[in-house]
């Protein structure tokens, strides 16, 4: 059987990479990687074909969409919530009309094939915005309809994106002749902070747990940019490709929403520092605060509330925090930096 094309934006970037490397594993799909840059050797083995150029380039993504037939579209490529307060027109240029690009794309390519191609986007708890940290501390686990009132441009796009991916789905061109032709299937997952082995990533807020333990790994000295006390949920990474991989193949009657929460574990800046030093005792980590950044975090939960996932399409994160740093991050990059 021929395998099911999919296609991957941003995929140079941290989720982008280890799904790639999980899609190989996999053996049922083919991949297609799109990115501004162009692809490094290694992952480009990988895929069937590799794109660089701009997500907002209508004529490379036509060009696309006529070489391959596309089943399923991991739109990951996005400025992150640091990097878009820096620049926010930017930021929503490439966060929603890059998006509005790709839906139109995907939903183009679902009437051609008659049949809806599946377009899994990563959201965030980016989305949330909590008014202050007694409040954040008083709601805890969070579930998806509530404190939509982001306060970065970064998740008012993801927000609105999500909104966009369900008017995709269920209502696209309701109105006149083409009310009838098949419609993309909109499938979304708040992340929260990922944490891989294998990247740091770049221009996010959530960045201080990967970096206090990236750096510590290469013998560097970190300086926290959040308080001791900052708390999110985070994730390790081969969690964060299953839950794409496993919505991807959710039956999608059982699906009752466009939008799922997935949580793992919920940790402070200082409770990561500890495992940090715990696994590296010379590590060097101190705290120098920046206020906007920290205000940022202090908006987000401290932990989701991932029931409809669990219930709908099995959610179940296999590293909570002790496997996370035991059995993943530490050994993984103590091997990384050790060569
Ligand atoms: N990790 C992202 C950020 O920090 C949040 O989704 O911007």
């Amino acid at each position: 059987m021929a395998k099911s094309v999919v296609l991957i934006t941003g995929s140079n970037g941290e989720i982008g990479h280890s799904l790639i490397e999980r899609l190989h594993a996999d053996g049922r799909y083919a991949v297609v990687s799109l990115d501004l840059t162009p692809a490094p050797s290694a992952l480009r083995e990988w895929c069937t074909a590799s794109y660089t150029g701009n997500i907002m380039d209508r004529y490379l993504m036509d060009q696309i969409a006529a070489h391959h037939e596309i089943a399923a579209v991991f739109h990951l490529a996005a400025l992150l919530s640091t990097r878009g307060e820096r620049d926010p027109e930017l930021a929503h240029q490439v966060n929603v009309e890059g998006t509005l690009n790709l839906l139109r794309v995907a939903q183009q390519q679902s009437a051609r094939l008659g049949r809806p191609v599946k377009f899994l986007f990563p959201s965030s708890i980016a989305v949330y915005g909590l008014p202050d940290t007694g409040t954040k501390r008083k709601v805890g686990r969070i579930k998806e309809e509530e404190w939509n009132v982001p306060v970065t441009m970064y998740g008012c796009n993801k927000l609105y994106c999500e909104h966009l991916g369900r008017y995709f789905t269920h209502f696209h061109r309701q109105l006149g002749a083409l009310a009838n032709v098949a419609r993309l299937d909109f499938r979304s997952l708040r992340f929260p902070g990922l944490i891989s082995a294998d990247t740091v990533p770049t221009g996010g807020t959530s960045d201080f747990g990967p970096e206090m333990l990236h750096s510590a790994a290469k013998g560097e000295s970190y300086a926290c940019f959040v308080g001791e006390d900052a708390q999110i949920p985070f994730m390790a990474m081969p969690d964060a490709v299953d839950a794409l991989v496993q919505l991807l193949d959710a039956d999608r009657d059982r699906l009752s929403t466009t939008v799922y929460n997935v949580g793992a574990f919920s940790v402070s800046a200082s409770q990561i520092a500890a495992r940090v030093k715990a696994a590296f005792p010379g590590a060097e980590i101190s705290y120098a605060p920046d206020p906007v950044r920290s205000k940022i975090v202090d908006s987000w939960p401290e932990d989701v509330d991932d029931s409809a996932a669990r219930r709908d399409w099995g959610w179940n994160p296999k590293y909570g925090v002790e496997r996370a740093f035991d059995e993943y991050l530490v050994p993984s990059i103590r091997k990384r930096y050790a060569t």
